[in-house]
């Protein structure tokens, strides 16, 4: 069916995010934002729109996100721009024009939150316009940068409490011995019966053959189960750095499982690359993905800074948070007069300068359907302001879980309902 492009209903593949999807998110980030500063990392926030040139230099030509996923377009003085589809990128972008590759100060670390947009076909934890957590550490070849990186991801999700993860790991090895192996793994793709490879990697495999290695599908697998391993021709420095990664890894209590076919679908990465993937959430595996991408920042034309990060996919990872129950508000004003009504608006006010959380009832109705309102909403406590309250400037409060109700002047509510509020928070489940 064709899509209303009226404006009357959203596009296919962006989605709208109502409570409690939108809690999840705002959860995740708060998570990262408290787990990420302990390590050092800042925030960075980079513009969605980049020029497309940006991201042609640095995902690669030959990748599927820059041939088939992006959103490109012309702006007004006909330049051609792209709506990001995913942040490196622009960090490195950001990090050049700021000064910050140049290898001095550094280590740099930042994170990124946001959208991102890919034109792929939405399915389960696949959009158009998805959101990642991106961290970069910018302006190291240590590889205790990058364990140290794979731990920090791992505490991130352990605090979320999303279990039953498994991380891969390979080395991509370095402009040294990549060569070396790209021929050996060209001369083993020369060598299979092209029928078994898919339309684009009978292209690439001369082209770009890691990307033969990253193929899904199901003919290339089994082409590739037996291709050349990058490991085996890592060459000596590089193998000791993948050595560190695993040592610092372990002692962690984090033990990777190595995958060999494991490249990644973008071309910056060297050495170190690795995913976190899940067999809980349909089809799409993986919830997070990253690696080094040491000569990234002199292929944008900046300064040589060596450089390892991660991103998460927020939509996967919100299909694995275990249920949290929202917090309940403190209170609730029931008001049937417009007289008790105008005191409940001063007493709201009042009591959220206290820092309690609540709302004043204003549609008005019988009593009787006012406290049903007061029992959906989950409140904790129900202020009542009846016609006798409002003539003698007092309110009922009443503890919606026992039923127990006193009455205070309306003065000395806000002191006294946040005393008694001051016990440990309760929870409530999101339909009341
Ligand atoms: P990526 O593997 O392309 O890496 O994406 C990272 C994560 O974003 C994926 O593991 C997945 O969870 C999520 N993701 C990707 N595409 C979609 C989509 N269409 N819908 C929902 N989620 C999606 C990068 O983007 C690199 N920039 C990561 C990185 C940072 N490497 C170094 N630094």
């Amino acid at each position: 069916m064709s899509e209303d492009t009226r404006g009357t209903s959203r596009i296919k593949g962006f989605a709208d995010l109502f409570p409690p999807e939108s809690d999840a998110f705002t959860r995740m980030e708060a998570c990262g934002r408290d787990i990420f500063t302990r390590y050092g990392f800042a925030e960075l926030r980079t513009p969605l729109l980049e020029f497309t040139g940006l991201f042609q230099r640095s995902i690669g030509a030959e990748t599927d996100v820059v041939q088939k996923e992006m959103y490109t377009f012309q702006d007004r003085k006909g330049r051609s721009v792209t709506l990001r589809p995913e942040a490196t990128a622009g960090v490195m972008r950001a990090c050049i024009e700021a000064g910050l590759a140049d290898g001095r100060g550094g280590p740099h670390r930042f994170f990124t939150m946001g959208p991102m947009f890919r034109y792929e076909r939405p399915q389960k934890g696949r959009m158009r316009q998805f959101h990642q957590i991106n961290c970069e550490c910018l302006g190291t070849e240590s590889p205790f940068a990058d364990a140290e990186l794979i731990t920090m991801l791992w505490s991130f999700l352990s605090a979320l409490g999303i279990a039953d993860l498994t991380l891969k790991l390979n080395s991509l090895g370095c402009a040294q011995c990549r060569p070396a192996y790209m021929e050996a793994l060209r001369e083993y793709l020369a060598g299979v019966d092209e029928t078994a490879l898919c339309e684009d990697c009978r292209r690439r495999r001369e082209s770009n053959p890691l990307r033969v290695l990253d193929c899904k599908q199901e003919g290339c697998r089994c082409v590739t189960e037996a291709a050349p391993r990058l490991l085996d021709h890592n060459c000596p420095e590089c193998r000791a750095h993948f050595d560190t990664v695993l040592e610092l890894l372990a002692k962690e209590g984090i033990t990777p499982e190595i995958d060999h076919r494991l490249v990644r679908g973008l071309d910056y990465y060297c050495r170190t690359t690795f995913e976190v993937v899940s067999g809980n959430i349909g089809a799409q595996t993986a919830v997070a993905g990253g690696g080094r991408y040491d000569g990234l920042t002199a292929q944008l034309g900046g300064p040589d800074a060596p450089g390892v990060g991660f991103a998460c996919g927020m939509e996967r990872l919100a299909l694995l948070l275990p249920p949290l129950g929202t917090p309940a508000p403190d209170f609730f004003i029931v008001a049937p007069d417009e007289a008790g009504r105008v005191q409940g608006f001063a007493l709201a006010e009042s009591l959220r300068r206290l820092g309690l959380s609540g709302e004043l009832d204003y549609a008005g109705g019988s009593f009787k359907s006012l406290m049903r309102r007061a029992a959906k909403s989950g409140a904790r406590y129900c202020c009542i302001i009846g016609p006798e309250e409002a003539a003698a400037s007092l309110v009922t409060l009443r503890g919606m879980a026992g039923g127990e109700q006193e009455s205070v002047p309306q003065a000395e509510a806000p002191a006294r309902l946040a005393g008694l509020c001051a016990d440990a928070p309760t929870t409530k489940n999101h339909n009341g």
